[in-house]
């Protein structure tokens, strides 16, 4: 598909909100254009640590009509697929290095009838994917270690995302290429030009200055990267 033709979304991170005003920042990034929400949820085990569940996407749920992007990290997640599905995910994320059997985690989602992503960590290879890939509606790469907002990105998942998007490109289907973690305006470039189409952002967009300036420079970025992209 030509560069120019793919769709790029936005979508703030809710970790890096402020929890006592989280009805506020909903309202907030959805009124600044905002694409789709990102709700990262740690359980504590699969990653150090913990943030929320199923009642906190639910009391999201009620206040916006942005798709709902879950990103589950945590241990089991077909455990709790039917759960986060209630509560109004629209797409649940799960990781691969996770001890569910991926392509049981891929029918049920589909079976609930969500849509479903597969993230893959910093080390992890994007083979790792392979038994689930061509059914995938999103490919999540992460661009930290998994577990806190606010870290730097890691440039070397670079070519990790350039192999995701050559993979979807040949593939044919509209898979979503996400990339996740310390994205800003200045890695947010390099990002969509290696092909994301897809941008997770927390710190970006609601640490410091005002959440639609933020939001308003993320998109020039990625915009600028995809021009960049060759092909
Ligand atoms: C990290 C989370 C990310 C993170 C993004 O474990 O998956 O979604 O909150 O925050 P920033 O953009 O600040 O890295
Ligand atoms: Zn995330």
């Amino acid at each position: 598909m030509p560069t120019g033709v793919r769709r790029l979304r936005l979508a703030p991170s809710l970790l890096s909100a402020d929890f006592g005003a989280l009805g506020e920042a909903v309202r907030a990034v959805e009124a600044a254009g905002a694409d789709a929400l990102h709700l990262d949820v740690m359980d504590g085990h699969f990653v150090p640590n913990i943030s929320f569940g199923p009642a906190l996407v639910a009391a999201v749920r009620e206040r916006t009509r942005l798709p709902l992007d879950v990103h589950l990290m945590i241990s089991d997640p077909a455990r709790y697929l039917d759960a986060f599905h209630r509560a109004g995910g629209d797409t649940l994320v799960f990781h691969i290095e996770s001890d569910s059997d991926p392509a049981e985690v891929v029918r049920r989602a589909h079976d609930l009838g969500s849509a479903v992503g597969a993230a893959v960590k910093p080390d992890t290879p994007l083979a790792a994917l392979d038994p689930v890939f061509d059914r995938l509606d999103q490919v999540l790469v992460m661009s930290v270690h998994p577990g806190f907002s606010g870290q730097e990105f890691i440039p070397d998942v670079l070519p990790k995302l350039r192999e995701a998007r050559a993979r979807i490109d040949r593939d044919g289907r509209a898979t979503d290429l996400s990339v996740d973690g310390g994205v800003s305006a200045t890695t947010a470039v390099d990002a969509a030009a290696a092909g994301a189409t897809f941008f997770v952002c927390g710190n970006a967009v609601f640490v410091g200055g005002d959440v639609r300036t933020n939001l308003a420079r993320l998109r020039a970025a990625v915009e600028e990267g995809a021009q960049r992209a060759v092909r």
